[in-house]
């Protein structure tokens, strides 16, 4: 298996995987090594081109971040972002120094169509800019082919080299023609000719995955989230028979989930093993209103469950989680293989027995783990499901939870969201919460006293901030009346119209 391969260098840049992530989506693959590798490892690689990352560091001072200089002699063609160019340039020749004007966000430039780089594009580009330092004297044989009204150096080139920077950020969306930038690169420059795609991922994956865990057994806890579902999907190919997959059922799922969990998985080839803890974790929430404790019972539950049954299996070493690069930059590290914290239920405990983690969906974002998903096989609407949060219902009810309550909040929410579904209105995230609040109404001849339930729906692109999505009266009208109608125990009906901030999405 061979695929044309790009080499991302970094230098501590944020952007490392985004970067990676925009050559994979330009159907050539990627590798990300540091900065500092040695001339005979990357040789080894075989790259048509490497891309060198930005960084927090200054060029010029004696400990920041370096690469071999010979790496811009070898005749590769090379793209340097930010810190990237301003090492092309410092390595090369040129003098890097502070800029008079630090320029912070999106910045008008100037662009020279000659290059190579802006290949079809308008001699006037946006770009995000994000640096302290600029280069300030061009090395030999380099040309400038793009300015700002502050950076005179913010594009560079060395075609007869095939070495070309820029100062700005190409991978990031707030350049709007950045893309087009890296697939000139790509194309153009490294002479791509579009040889991978997500099935050549999951065919490294699956080689990969083969040689971390041999013939031995792995353990997956599995939450029914997109995430873990995706990773589950890609160790049965890898070793079939050799995953146990645990599904702990905590009762706190929406109407049918647990089911349909079951039915994704059931005659596929892992050892799928669903724990019926309904009672357990009902039990333990008697009584208990407060929100935290909530969710600190709920994780702690779970990885007692999780033990409990990993203990059935005897000694298994390897613990897979479908850990995504989101979560990677959430728990604050990329380099790290230490067992992260389970950021959907709690922290599974250091002590339990496995040493080896298996992650094989660390470097790909949601939407990428969406498209594996639907490669391997799992059902469309299934890898498409909107977040739902791994405390589940308990952090939509308001109050101590309840059987009852929860089969309430599981109908209503189940109308709110067929009837969403049904309109096609535009949100990102919509559920029902149930409130604490009863009050009295009518139906009939009688006289009602039920629970207030509280329709959610929000546009999003991060689900950091929110708004609320703009409904129309008529459709909340129309599924006002069928949860009432059909859910005894609800009479009323209320839309949340705040955002987040001040808000959050979830109630609880
Ligand atoms: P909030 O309520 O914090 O929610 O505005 C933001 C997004 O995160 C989801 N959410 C969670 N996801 N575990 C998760 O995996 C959790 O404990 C959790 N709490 C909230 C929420 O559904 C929304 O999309």
């Amino acid at each position: 298996m061979y695929n044309q391969t790009i080499v991302v260098l970094d230098f501590g840049g944020q952007y490392k995987e985004l970067i990676a992530r925009r050559v994979r989506e330009n159907k050539v693959y990627s590798v990300i090594k540091p900065g500092n590798i040695s001339l005979g490892e990357l040789k080894k690689l075989n790259p048509i081109g490497l891309v060198l990352t930005g960084g927090p560091d200054s060029v010029y001072k004696e400990d920041s971040p370096k690469c071999d200089p010979e790496l811009f002699n070898l005749g590769i063609p090379v793209l340097g972002i930010c810190y990237g160019v301003q090492l092309m340039a410092y390595s090369c020749g040129g003098v890097v120094s502070p800029c008079g004007v630090s320029e912070y966000g999106k910045t008008e430039v100037d662009v020279d169509l000659k290059c190579l780089l802006f290949k079809g594009l308008e001699p006037r580009q946006t770009g995000l800019m994000s640096h302290t330092d600029q280069i300030s004297v061009l090395p030999e044989g380099f040309v400038c082919v793009g300015k700002t009204v502050n950076c005179p150096n913010a594009a560079i080139m060395d075609p007869e080299k095939k070495l070309y920077g820029v100062q700005f950020h190409p991978e990031v969306e707030s350049t709007p023609n950045g893309r087009e930038m890296i697939k000139n690169f790509l194309y153009e420059i490294c002479g791509a000719d579009g040889d991978y795609d997500m099935k050549d991922y999951e065919e490294r994956m699956i080689m990969e995955i083969r040689s971390q865990v041999g013939k031995e057994p792995v353990i997956l806890g599995l939450s029914g989230g997109v995430d873990s579902s995706v990773c589950a999907a890609l160790l049965e190919k890898a070793i079939p028979g050799q995953l146990y997959c645990i599904f702990v059922d905590h009762g706190l799922m929406r109407k049918n989930e647990g089911d349909e969990v079951e039915a994704a998985f059931k005659g596929r080839n892992v050892n799928f093993i669903r724990v019926d803890a309904r009672e357990r974790f009902l039990s333990k929430l008697k009584g208990v209103t407060e929100p935290e404790k909530k969710r600190r019972i709920i994780g702690e539950e779970f990885v007692r469950v999780f033990e409990d049954e990993a203990k059935k299996l005897g000694e298994i070493r390897f613990l897979a989680q479908g850990t995504i690069y989101p979560d990677v930059i959430e728990s604050g590290g990329n380099n790290s293989a230490t067992i992260k914290s389970h950021h959907n239920v709690g922290g599974l405990p250091e002590n339990m027995c496995f040493t080896e983690l298996v992650e094989p969906l660390r470097g790909l974002f949601k939407d990428e783990v969406r498209a594996l998903g639907v490669q391997m096989g799992l059902p469309r609407k299934f890898v498409n499901r909107q977040p739902f949060p791994g405390p589940g219902l308990a952090v939509r009810i308001i109050g101590e939870i309840t059987f009852e309550k929860l089969e309430l909040l599981r109908e209503a929410d189940a109308i709110f969201r067929e009837e969403m579904d049904r309109s096609r209105c535009k949100a990102d995230q919509y559920f029902a919460v149930l409130t604490d609040t009863r009050s009295v109404g009518v139906m009939g001849d009688f006289r009602t006293y039920g629970y207030t339930v509280v329709l959610r729906a929000v546009r999003t692109n991060d689900f950091m901030t929110c708004e609320y999505a703009p409904l129309s009266h008529k459709l909340l009208g129309r599924i006002s009346l069928k949860i009432v109608n059909s859910v005894k125990g609800i009479t009323r009906v209320v839309y949340d119209v705040t955002g987040k901030p001040p808000a959050t999405v979830e109630w609880e």
